[in-house]
């Protein structure tokens, strides 16, 4: 059995789908590991790390792949980066499917089969393979630690000989993996905090990390999670009510923190323009949601804007800002999940497709796209 890591193609990808630590790991399932030179440059990983560890380095993908049953990657292969691939091989990276047709098609052209992480089911058994969360968990982290750059002033209160310096007042919209993260930094950092979610399990969540939980609680509210454990799409009459709450609660924050999400649906719009001019100048805002359309009206993908004199920062690939830590644990989720499709005593793969992990992640297989989500329309 011989695993590919392959080098990301997308410039602005930091992160690395194998790390020595799990290099190790597949070698003691029994698999020969080949890692394309340079893969882990970005997250501080060189390639004699990877030999120390057991694999071997090849010059280019094409050499990396070159037999390999299991191909490792952070983002989806584009179209010609699977060239020479082996029919059958299985590919496993976060594909990020929803709208992606012509490349989910390109995924099955090249006979392999697809894994997409971010599908894994969130259940007791797959946590430890929960890319979303180990993700989410840095993005939130590290959206404090941005937010607090990009601010004029101190987090903590400070009572010294000179005067004293008020704790800012951070509130956080969303309160799932990234959000609550973010809260606990907040907080941690000494900032006045409040979050707010449209699911009702965030309430005690956020409370019990010390912050103050702030929505409409109404009957729509009470019924806003779904089974998995999501947010719904709200009613415009929610909305509407949301809105004039966060409205006169923004007006008092200096950094807000956004991370609301809907899973294959847009971001919800949460911060409309007239909301950024109620801030002061000097406030922060943090967008999250930016690669998804954004939870601010005025957030730009890929950027710091200014706006009568509020910040709003749009960062790309969050985690991988911090590319040694987000890769670290992406490699982990990766293996835990391999693991589960080898078989032990051959050491060989043993791909099980009626496990509800492989049903619920595999896109496409023999020539075909096999996810019932992702089937072609016409
Ligand atoms: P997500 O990344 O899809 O969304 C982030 C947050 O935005 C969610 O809490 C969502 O409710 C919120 N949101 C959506 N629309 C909103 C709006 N209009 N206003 C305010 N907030 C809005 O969610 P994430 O972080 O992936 O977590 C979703 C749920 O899954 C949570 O309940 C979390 O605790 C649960 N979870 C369960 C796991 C497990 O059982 N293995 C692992 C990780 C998370």
């Amino acid at each position: 059995m011989r695993i590919a890591v392959l080098s990301e193609t997308d410039g602005a990808e930091t992160r690395v789908s194998a790390t020595p630590e799990t290099v190790k790991k597949y070698k003691s399932l029994g698999a020969d590991v080949v890692v394309q030179a340079g893969a882990g440059a970005k997250a501080g990983i060189p390639d004699a790390e990877f030999e120390a560890a057991g694999a071997s380095v090849a010059t280019t993908a094409g050499d990396a792949l070159k037999d390999a049953d299991i191909v490792l990657k952070v983002r989806r292969p584009a179209e010609g980066e699977l060239t020479g691939v082996k029919p059958g091989a299985l590919v496993i990276a976060i594909m990020d499917p929803y709208g992606q047709e012509a490349a989910l098609k390109a995924l099955a052209d090249a006979q392999v089969s697809a894994f997409a992480m971010e599908l894994m089911p969130r259940i007791t058994r797959a946590q430890v393979m929960d890319v979303l969360s180990s993700q989410a968990n840095l993005a939130g982290y590290r959206a404090v630690i941005d937010g607090s750059a990009e601010y004029g002033r101190a987090m903590p209160m400070m009572m010294t000989a000179a005067g004293t310096v008020p704790a800012a007042r951070v509130f956080v919209m969303g309160a799932g993996v990234a959000g609550l993260q973010a809260v606990a930094t907040a907080r941690r950092l000494g900032a006045v905090v409040t979050a707010t979610d449209v699911r009702p399990a965030a309430k005690e969540q956020v409370e019990s990390l010390g912050a103050k939980f702030i929505a409409v609680e109404d009957e729509e509210f009470k019924q806003a999670e779904t089974a998995g454990g999501y947010a719904k799409e709200m009613s415009d009459a929610y909305k509407a009510k949301q809105a004039e709450l966060v409205a006169s609660h923004i007006a008092k924050q200096d950094i807000v923190i956004t991370t609301a999400l809907i899973p294959g649906r847009p971001a919800p719009k949460l911060v409309s323009r007239a909301m950024v001019e109620s801030m002061k100048p000097g406030s922060v805002i943090v967008d999250l949601a930016v690669e998804r359309g954004g939870n601010c009206e005025l957030a730009q993908a890929g950027q710091v804007v200014e706006h009568n004199g509020v910040k709003i920062v749009g960062h790309l690939n969050v985690p991988g800002r911090l590319a040694a830590s987000a890769s670290s644990l992406y490699a982990k989720n990766l293996y835990a999940f391999v693991e589960t499709l080898v078989d032990k005593e051959t050491k060989a793969l043993a791909v099980k497709w009626d496990d509800e992990l492989v049903k619920a992640t595999c896109l496409t297989r023999d020539g075909a796209i096999v996810h019932t989500a992702f089937q072609p329309t016409a």
